[in-house]
């Protein structure tokens, strides 16, 4: 075993003096949907800081914990507050929490987040499935020794975005009336916003959304053989789109504005996956 494997191994044993819950499904919470929580029978929550090696988040309304649980009888594992790149941990770092939840047993994978739309037809509040991705200027989470007993050395790419749960979304955004938009999210590695041209160049790259997560963590789950499901909210117009500037707190609002339906079409995908 190498020195991450062995850490990981640590979180594990720590994750399992505290529960026995397994997992069937992984989510990862974005920006606004920490209220998510809510709609989930919480049967264990576990403080990010209480796993011995475990990253702990620095973002404001960021909650930083595992919450385990039932939805619908889908039995699942909540990240509330996720690691990002910008807050100075290693790629291997960020993708810690992701590894050690398919270790749990989490076999799917869902991914949530903010996202600065490119594509000019999008609009704030906005729901895009990530259909693939662009990752930009930030390291491999895959960098340095592999490890072999989570997945192999070289990992294909291709089906990332699993084309049946992607079909599972589609449909259920469908039954609630919801407008989902497809495409491509482009990770950069913040924290500042982008720039006018990285946005114009990006674009014509075939980008449709940016933000500062969710493809290293897509990354990491694909190299596991995780089935993977990810959408974006639309919270803003990408830098130069708009005469607007950009905020953290625009971001925040709008992703707040955007949760009640956000946790509809979440939970909605979620039952349909723990049951397919
Ligand atoms: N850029 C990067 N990350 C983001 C954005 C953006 O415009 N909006 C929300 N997260």
């Amino acid at each position: 075993m190498n020195a991450m494997e062995q850490r990981l191994m640590n979180c594990l044993d720590c994750v399992r003096r505290h529960t026995d819950f397994v997992p069937d499904v992984a989510l990862v919470l974005g920006s606004g949907l920490g209220g998510f929580a809510d709609l989930i029978d919480v049967q264990a929550a576990l403080p990010y800081s209480d796993i011995e090696g475990f990253p702990v988040s620095t973002v404001p309304g960021h909650v930083g914990r595992f919450l385990f649980g039932t939805l619908n009888g889908v039995k699942l594992v909540v990240m509330q507050g996720r690691i990002h790149y910008y807050e100075g941990y290693d790629m291997a770092e960020v993708v810690l929490p992701i590894r050690l939840m398919k270790l749990m047993g989490a076999k799917s994978l869902i991914l949530t987040n903010a996202a600065g739309g490119i594509n000019y037809d999008f609009h704030p509040g906005d729901f895009m499935l990530i259909t693939d991705h662009f990752s930009a200027f930030v390291p491999s989470p895959l960098r340095g020794p592999n490890l072999y007993m989570l997945g192999p050395r070289f990992c294909d790419m291709s089906r990332t975005y699993t084309p049946e749960l992607c079909d599972i979304a589609r449909a259920c955004a469908k039954k609630l009336n919801i407008n989902l938009r497809e495409g491509a999210y482009l990770q950069f590695p913040g924290p500042m916003f982008e720039t006018p041209l990285e946005i114009r160049a990006f674009r014509q790259l075939g980008a449709d959304a940016v933000g500062m997560s969710t493809a290293c963590e897509a990354i990491a789950a694909s190299h596991m053989g995780m089935d993977i499901c990810a959408i974006s909210c639309i919270t803003n117009m990408a830098c130069g789109m708009t005469g607007q500037r950009l905020s953290h707190e625009e971001v925040q609002i709008e992703a707040d504005k955007a949760a009640p339906k956000f946790r509809a079409l979440l939970s909605e995908i979620i039952t349909a996956i723990g049951n397919r």
